[in-house]
């Protein structure tokens, strides 16, 4: 049986604490580790988590200072961690072979020379990353700027991060993954991803927030392993848009509903003096019906004082410009054989670290092509990207920078970068993370 919808709190992820900080650096340790804990009430479900938690504990890091992260494993796996959306050098950048083994750890350098942003932390183990965020190897990383310090916008107890998935239960409570038993990756079955019918916020089976008449700054971020939302307010309410995976829009975006494909971000503000004391404001997931179309709920529980603003411009977001790109590469998203099974495929070929897909210059302005057969959330490493056109249209929208880009099916989505900062190895992949342990990745090299 599902648990009651909106009876347990919306948990907050644990915000971790440097051990170390000197003029420059800021030095976390986490272990990952397994852990038991209560998500379905009364049942004790087994995780693998940063710390033991599930979602792991919240690093809030400064731009421009650099944050370096000891991630031990005392798991019986090998893992790697990737910064999602981090402008990161790539030994650090949590390539799918970059493995820490059983017992040991590793440093990860990030100088977070990048703006404020909602970013997150996953493992990233070639074939098995699906299984092992599934387990609960993910946390968020927020980094904050002066500029963005600068804005009224809600901050404290009213800026909220929500990490959004799915999982499945057994009676016992515990999540199993639908493994393939003669190698990685999902069973055949799973093909599409791995999908769960409880939907779990912050790790709680769709929780329940009180909230003030108030404005509050909801961080969405879906970390499900395949499965995209549709967010909207019932029984309504506008949704105000500040920021995307890369931070701040230029200009805010007042919208009645928002689609996260996994691996994106979106952070809106939702204004609950529009509401009256006492009111229930769901947050529904208009992609599916039934239980998976709720997501959590808020409750209106007093009048407060609120001195924050959504200003008209939030900041500047320089557009690049196609004619100033050097290249333009296809990359086409498929499915296909690979080794005698159906597998996902970027040009026709499954992912292999021996072989390098694109090499783009240091400093160049380069347009890629991505095209679907069925629907992709298409994530690009290193460099934050802007999206020229989808399906052939130009995006409606104030300008801004992303990292995961949903492909519909059978669509053309055609993004624009800059890569800047650092030479070397990274991966543009499907974020469906079955699609990405069925090998659709591919490695690119900065030069
Ligand atoms: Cu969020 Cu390469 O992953
Ligand atoms: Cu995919």
């Amino acid at each position: 049986p599902l648990p009651t919808p909106y009876t347990v709190p919306l948990p907050l992820p644990t915000v971790a604490k440097p051990h170390k900080t000197d003029t420059t650096t800021d030095y976390y340790e986490l272990v990952q580790r397994t852990a038991e804990v209560e998500i379905l009430p009364g049942l004790r479900t087994p995780i693998w988590g940063y710390d033991g938690q599930f979602p792991g504990p919240t690093i809030r890091a400064r731009s421009g200072r650099r944050t370096v992260v000891r991630v031990a494993n005392n798991l019986g796996a090998p893992t790697v961690t990737h910064l999602h959306g981090g402008h990161t050098p790539p030994e650090s950048d949590g390539y799918p072979t970059d493995l820490v083994q059983p017992g040991a750890h590793r440093d990860y350098v990030f100088p977070l020379e990048q703006r404020a942003a909602t970013l997150w932390y996953h493992d990233h183990r070639m074939d098995y990353t699906g299984p092992q965020v599934w387990r609960g190897l993910a946390g968020f990383f927020l980094i904050d700027d002066d500029e963005e310090k600068a804005l009224p916008l809600p901050s404290g107890e009213r800026d909220v991060p929500l990490m959004i998935c799915d999982r499945s239960f057994a009676p016992d409570g515990t999540m199993p993954y639908p493994a393939r038993q003669d190698g990685p990756g999902a069973r055949e079955a799973f093909m599409g991803g791995v999908f769960g019918d409880v939907i779990l916020v912050n790790g709680a089976p769709w929780p329940q927030l009180g909230v003030d008449r108030a404005r509050y700054r909801l961080r969405f971020l879906n970390g499900s392993n395949a499965r995209t939302y549709e967010l909207a307010l019932s029984p309504g309410g506008k949704l105000v848009r500040i920021a995307g995976d890369g931070g701040l829009l230029a200009a805010p975006q007042t919208v009645d509903r928002i689609r996260l494909a996994p691996g994106e971000r979106v952070e809106a503000v939702v204004d609950f003096a529009a509401y009256r004391v006492g009111d229930h404001v769901e947050l529904r997931n208009l992609a599916d019906e039934g239980p998976q179309a709720r997501v959590m709920r808020f409750t209106v529980e007093r009048d407060a004082r609120d001195d924050s603003a959504v200003p008209a411009t939030l900041s500047r977001v320089e557009r690049l410009d196609p004619d100033r790109a050097a290249v333009t590469r296809d990359f086409e998203f498929n499915s296909g054989n690979m080794h005698g099974h159906t597998g996902w495929l970027i040009n026709g070929m499954p992912f292999d670290v021996r072989r390098v897909d694109a090499r783009p210059k240091l400093g160049d302005i380069e347009i890629w092509r991505l095209t679907s057969d069925v629907a992709h959330p298409v994530h690009l490493h290193l460099a934050p990207f802007q999206v020229l056109s989808v399906g052939g249209e130009r995006p409606s929208g104030p300008p801004e920078w992303k990292d995961t880009v949903e492909l519909r099916e059978a669509q053309t989505v055609e993004i624009i970068t800059r890569f800047t900062g650092y030479r070397g190895r990274y991966v543009l992949h499907c974020h469906n993370l079955e699609h990405e342990d069925m090998a659709m990745m591919s490695t690119f090299e900065v030069v």
